[in-house]
C-alpha cells in the first residue's frame, strides 16, 4: 500500500505513517493486551490501562490531536469525514480486534470513533488502512493537479457520483464509446460529462 501511488508521492513528505503495537507498551505480563468481559460473554477486548499506557509512552497522555477509534459503532466515514481529517495536522488511529473496545477507550481516550460501513471486519487494520489511504490522496501532492477535486462525493459535483469514463478500443465486441467525447469538441465532452453526474 505504501509503495503505490498516491501513498508513495506523498509519505516522508507531507504523510509520516508510524505503526505501533499495543503488546510493546503493555504494562501486563507476557504481552497481554486484552482481557474478558465483564458480565460474561464471548470474546476478548481491549484493556483500558494498556492503550491509555501506549498513549502515555507515545504522546506523554492522551494527545491534544484527534485520536480516533476504529469501530463499528463510530460515525460512518464519508468523503466529507476525510476531508474533515486530511485538515487535521496529525492524527492518531485505534484499532481492536476480537470483540473490541473496552468502552473506556472510546470515551475517555478518543475524541472521534469511525466505521468504514455497516459491516463487521475482523480487526481495526483495514479499516486504518482505508482511512489512510482516503486522507493520504487529499494531501498536497499525492495526485495530478485539479484530479481530485472533481471526483465521486466531491463538493464540485455536488456530492454526486462522477459520469462515466472510455478509453480505447473505441469499439470493442459491438460496445461502443458515447460519440461526443471522441469528438475532440471541449464544450460539448464538458456539457456531457455534466449531464452524467449522477
Ligand atoms: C470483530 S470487530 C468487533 C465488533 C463488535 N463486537 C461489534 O459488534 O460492533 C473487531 C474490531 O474490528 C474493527 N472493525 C470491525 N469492523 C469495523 C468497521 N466497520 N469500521 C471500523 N472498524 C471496524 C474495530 O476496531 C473492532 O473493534
Amino acid at each position: 500500500m505504501t509503495e503505490q501511488r498516491p501513498l508513495a508521492a506523498v509519505l516522508g513528505s507531507e504523510l509520516d505513517l508510524r505503526l505501533l503495537g499495543y503488546r510493546d507498551y503493555t504494562p501486563l505480563r507476557n504481552g497481554q493486551v486484552d482481557d474478558e468481559p465483564y458480565g460474561g460473554g464471548s470474546g476478548m477486548l481491549l484493556r483500558v490501562d494498556v492503550v491509555a499506557a501506549a498513549l502515555d509512552s507515545v504522546y506523554g497522555g492522551v494527545p491534544s490531536h484527534p485520536v480516533v477509534a476504529l469501530t463499528p459503532q463510530g460515525r460512518q466515514l464519508t468523503q466529507e469525514v476525510v476531508e474533515e481529517l486530511a485538515f487535521e495536522e496529525r492524527l492518531t488511529l485505534l484499532s481492536s480486534r476480537f470483540e473490541g473496545f473496552d468502552a473506556r477507550i472510546v470515551e475517555h481516550l478518543c475524541s472521534d470513533a469511525v466505521s468504514i460501513g455497516p459491516y463487521v471486519l475482523s480487526g481495526g487494520e483495514l479499516p486504518a488502512m482505508v482511512l489512510v489511504d482516503a486522507v493520504a490522496r487529499r494531501l498536497p501532492g499525492a495526485l495530478a493537479e485539479g484530479s481530485g477535486e472533481r471526483e465521486s462525493f466531491s463538493a464540485e459535483l455536488g456530492g454526486g457520483l462522477e459520469h462515466p469514463h472510455y478509453t480505447r478500443p473505441p469499439e470493442f465486441r459491438g460496445w461502443g464509446v458515447p460519440e461526443v467525447l471522441l469528438s475532440g469538441d471541449h464544450a460539448r465532452i464538458e456539457s456531457w460529462r455534466r449531464e452524467h453526474v449522477r
